[in-house]
């Protein structure tokens, strides 16, 4: 059955998943790259990175996922919606690789890229976008791709299956945070955590099988 997945989301030890203010020559605003320089480090980035426990983590973005979605603030950086060139942050060829629904306000018609990618701009619930995606997914799993207030709006409407959050010990004390208004989140899912030797801690939430 096609699952709901998360993964490789990078969060301060204050839960703030990107900080401010957001911009094109600070996409992370004043994080910078701090929350994403684990991964940065591993093979699945660069040929030359490591092999251990965050690669074997890193690695799990791509298998088995047949569509992705994610929000109009993960495309492009404030105001990108008047921009009618902006094509994303991520160059001729996207590392997506599958149909990849921009959640916006700002529909516009679908952008093609090159190796599979083709954004599709959509304004929708998160169950609705979920069913397009799925469709689109062809019987693989649907990626949300963040950023937190998308993401964020995934777990509280239930649709997540599998979330895999990595907990960089920095603090952040601004931005945007991911647990906002989830309490008890961690009732419908078996929780593990793996700590790593370059500091994170890679936490997985695995939905519960229906007793
Ligand atoms: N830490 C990580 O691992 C990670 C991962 C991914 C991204 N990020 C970062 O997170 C930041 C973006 O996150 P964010 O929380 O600010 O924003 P976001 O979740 O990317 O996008 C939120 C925006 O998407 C649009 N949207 C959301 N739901 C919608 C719906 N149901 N229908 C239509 N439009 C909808 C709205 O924009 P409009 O109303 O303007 O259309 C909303 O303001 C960026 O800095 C990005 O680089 C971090």
């Amino acid at each position: 059955m096609s699952r709901t997945r998360i993964h490789n989301l990078a969060i301060s030890l204050d839960g703030f998943a990107t900080g401010e203010p957001q911009s094109l020559e600070a996409p992370f605003g004043h994080a910078g790259h701090r929350l994403h320089a684990w991964m940065m480090a591993t093979r699945y980035w660069s040929p030359t990175g490591s092999t251990g426990v965050d690669d074997v983590f890193a690695q799990q973005f791509g298998p088995g996922i047949g569509a992705e979605i994610m929000g109009a603030n993960k495309f492009g950086p404030p105001g990108w919606q008047d921009d009618a060139d902006w094509k994303g942050w991520w160059g001729p060829n996207p590392p997506f690789h599958t149909p990849t629904f921009v959640l916006t306000h700002h529909a516009r018609p679908p952008l093609e890229m090159e190796g599979g990618t083709t954004f599709h701009f959509l304004e929708a619930s998160p169950a609705e976008a979920l069913e397009v995606a799925r469709e689109a997914a062809g019987g693989q799993d649907v990626r949300i791709g963040g950023g937190p207030t998308m993401a964020r709006d995934f777990l509280a409407a239930g649709l997540v299956d599998h979330l895999h959050v990595v907990q960089v010990p920095i603090v952040l004390g601004r931005g945007v945070r991911l647990w906002d208004g989830l309490e008890a989140l961690e009732e419908g899912y078996d929780v593990e955590a793996v700590s790593s030797p370059t500091g994170v801690t890679h936490l997985t939430f695995t939905r519960k099988a229906a007793s």
